[in-house]
């Protein structure tokens, strides 16, 4: 098998795969209803790629040293079948870890236990605040967290013993919910991760103002129940993880603003129209579709996927972080929507 790596030596390893670009929550972060509402034009089906040709694309990069594939949306959980898909992957070989983002909503115990029988691995469901009141806030629908603890718990009953339960905070609007979802998912083997929020896409009116920095939740969080921090599962590991002095298990923090993490990132991102993505705030995607529907063969396509990853020189986390004139500034950000998270 080939490997390959990039600009700065860093290798490809992780393939995040959005699967539809459709959610049905709005949440006001990612797809606020003054943009997403009723005259937005989402992906008509034939662009969207088949479950047949995303599996082909991943093949390719486990070629390339792919290990491990992340689906995400919009909700993937929309897509019908896409437990074909995850069965599909799981017989790829060099694919190690299929794990999925959801937002809980359609975790039914019929659709978990399919997901769980089809080889999804792990399993992280977004969840902003407990009470009503804020999350119904967040994501304008209506829906109250209670449905999506009821996923949480249909995942856990259908045997998924890795969840993770992610919370972006924002300031003013859920720092709030921080010590609740540390209440209730301490002792449960839930591992609860704070993203700090972040400006993805240009839909979400972004300000540095708004965003709390990690360490400022680990002492709100330290001074109710001790904390300390524990070294990463892996090499380029997202979140960066503490655990419980009383061994009540473990939280992390994904610090994307206030400390970067750009030095060892190894994720691609395949948008549900075939397009690949080198980093979350990218401008530009490279279109494999176009390649995949012309007939390309196996080895044009890792080729292409190759020169893709070795021409990749982002850092966009890090930049920010440095006051510099920010590469491709003026064009307009990928949204989170279409390359998930
Ligand atoms: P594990 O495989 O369980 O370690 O998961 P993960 O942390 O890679 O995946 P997850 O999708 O749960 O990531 C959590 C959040 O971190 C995402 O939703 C993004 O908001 C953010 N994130 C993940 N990867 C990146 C990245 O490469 N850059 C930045 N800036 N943020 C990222
Ligand atoms: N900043 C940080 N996290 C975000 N997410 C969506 N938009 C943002 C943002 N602007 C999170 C979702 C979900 C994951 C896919 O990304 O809440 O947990
Ligand atoms: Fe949907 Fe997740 Fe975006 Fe909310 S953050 S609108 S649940 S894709
Ligand atoms: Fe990777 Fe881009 Fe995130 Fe940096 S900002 S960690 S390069 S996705």
């Amino acid at each position: 098998m080939d490997s390959v790596s990039d600009q700065f030596s860093r290798p490809l390893r992780d393939l995040r795969i959005s699967v539809t670009d459709r959610c049905n929550f709005r949440c006001v972060y990612c797809m606020p209803r003054e943009v997403f509402g009723p005259g937005y034009a989402f992906v008509p089906r034939k662009d969207l790629l088949t479950l047949e040709e995303i599996a082909r694309i991943a093949q390719a990069f486990a070629t390339l040293g792919m290990r491990k594939v992340r689906i995400t949306g919009g909700e993937p959980l929309i897509r019908r079948n896409l437990e074909h898909l995850i069965e599909m992957l799981n017989a790829t070989s060099g694919i190690e870890d299929i794990s999925l983002t959801t937002n809980g909503s359609m975790l039914t115990a019929g659709r978990a236990l399919a997901l769980k029988q089809a080889g999804l691995r792990r399993l992280t469901v977004s969840l902003d605040a407990l009470d009503d009141k804020t999350f119904k806030q967040i994501n304008d629908v209506d829906y109250p967290a209670s449905r999506v603890l009821d996923g949480i718990e249909n995942a856990r009953s259908a045997g998924f013993s890795e969840i993770k339960v992610n919370a972006v905070v924002r300031r003013g609007f859920n720092e709030h919910a921080v010590l609740d979802l540390v209440d209730y998912f301490r002792g449960t083997g839930c591992i609860v991760r704070f993203i700090e929020y972040m400006d993805v896409g240009e839909t979400n009116g972004w300000n540095l103002d708004d965003v709390i920095p990690a360490r400022e939740l680990i002492s709100q969080i330290d001074a109710k129940y001790p904390v300390e921090p524990i070294s990463p599962n892996y090499q380029g590991e997202v979140a960066k993880r503490w655990r419980f002095r009383d061994d009540q298990g473990e939280i992390g923090f994904i610090t994307s603003v206030t400390e970067s993490f750009c030095g060892d990132c190894s994720r691609a991102r395949l948008s549900a129209v075939g397009k690949i993505y080198t980093c979350l705030f990218a401008t530009e995607g490279h279109d494999l579709r176009m390649l995949v529907r012309s007939g390309a063969s196996d080895s044009d396509l890792l080729e292409s996927i190759k020169n893709i990853w070795q021409a990749r020189s982002d850092r966009y986390s890090e930049l920010r972080g440095m006051n510099v004139p920010m590469p491709d500034s003026g064009k307009s950000k990928v949204e989170m929507s279409h390359i998930g998270g």
